[in-house]
């Protein structure tokens, strides 16, 4: 019996802009994506049934059909119904760390672990392209999680191109345990309060009347200067999730006040991080918003940004 463990990164946004709306009802986006080194591990074992079977330390994660990484594995056995019949099902165990609902992405790279595992599980001789496109049906997310490291995603988030590394520059992670959101609400609360500002160009294409300043981070990326990165930060769902929750504009703004390179919403939120100097300055940071905000509801976490994507540690 063959086993997999492999070990699935967050992603935070470095930048997040709504460009348009969607006949397919998603938003056109422009956002810069880049991997962390909080992560899930992931056990893919070959079971002795047909069946997909999910299972999770994390009570708020389910282990049915909602659960995307369940979804992912359904997919490959839709796709591939000739190696399922020969391989037959597959025990898949989560062990989470990446907080849920959180805009880290945490259920797509687990999604995204379960397309590579399976790969490998079933010999399958995907190529990372394929895995991404099969990804794209499971979420807009999925594919950067397959890839990792930093890119600029358009479209829905689905089109990548890789951007230069970010190696190893700190952050401090926030969030609210009790606090979760959808991001389907904040898309739909953003094309309902922000939507009118889209303008229709020649073609016909909807856009943002506001300028782009996707470059200037990509500028700061290319450079690898971190305090440019910083300041260049930029999320538009913020203007729909700090409104309606003040705890994680206060985050933002303890953060904002610790003297870090920058902070900001991590896609729908409502986890907020704040990029630092060194490993030092986020131990200070931490510390600070731990006795400014003695809140056992929130949690903190030291991260780094990462190089890679899904990284398959075992065979046995
Ligand atoms: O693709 P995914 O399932 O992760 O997206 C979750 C929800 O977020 C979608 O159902 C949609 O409402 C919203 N979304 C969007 N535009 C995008 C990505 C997601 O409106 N580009």
């Amino acid at each position: 019996m063959r086993s997999y463990t492999l070990i699935a990164p967050a992603k935070i946004n470095l930048y997040l802009e709504i460009i348009g709306d969607r006949p397919d009802g998603y938003h056109e986006l422009i956002m810069i994506l880049q991997s962390i080194d909080l992560a899930d591990q992931i056990d893919l074992q070959a079971s002795v049934t047909d069946k997909i079977r999910v299972r999770c330390d994390n009570p708020q994660v389910p282990s049915d059909n909602s659960n995307i990484a369940h979804r992912a594995a359904s997919l490959m056995a839709e796709e591939f119904p000739e190696v399922f019949a020969k391989y037959g099902g597959v025990d898949i165990t989560i062990h989470k760390n990446i907080p849920v609902a959180a805009g880290l992405a945490g259920g797509s790279t687990n999604a995204a672990a379960v397309l590579i595992g399976m790969n490998l599980l079933w010999n399958l001789g995907l190529t990372q392209i394929e895995l991404e496109e099969l990804g794209a049906k499971l979420g807009s997310d999925v594919p950067f999680c397959v890839a990792g490291g930093t890119a600029i995603a358009t479209g829905r988030g689905e089109q990548l191109s890789p951007l230069p590394s970010l190696d190893a520059i700190y952050l401090v992670l926030g969030k609210y345990r009790s606090l979760e959101v959808s991001t389907a609400w904040a898309y739909k609360t953003y094309r309902q309060e922000f939507g009118s500002s889209y303008i229709r160009d020649a073609n016909s294409l909807v856009s943002r009347a506001e300028a782009v300043h996707s470059g200037s981070m990509v500028k700061a990326i290319v450079h690898r200067d971190a305090a440019q990165i910083g300041q260049n930060l930029h999320n538009d769902l913020e203007r729909v999730v700090l409104p309606i929750y003040p705890q994680v504009l206060q985050l933002r703004e303890v953060f904002a006040s610790a003297g870090v390179l920058g902070t900001m919403m991590s896609g729908s939120g409502p986890s907020v991080f704040a990029l630092c100097e060194s490993q030092q300055q986020a131990e200070q940071v931490k510390f600070h918003v731990e006795k400014t905000i003695p809140d056992e509801d929130l949690e903190l976490f030291i991260t780094r940004t990462t190089t890679h994507g899904i990284q398959v540690r075992s065979l046995v």
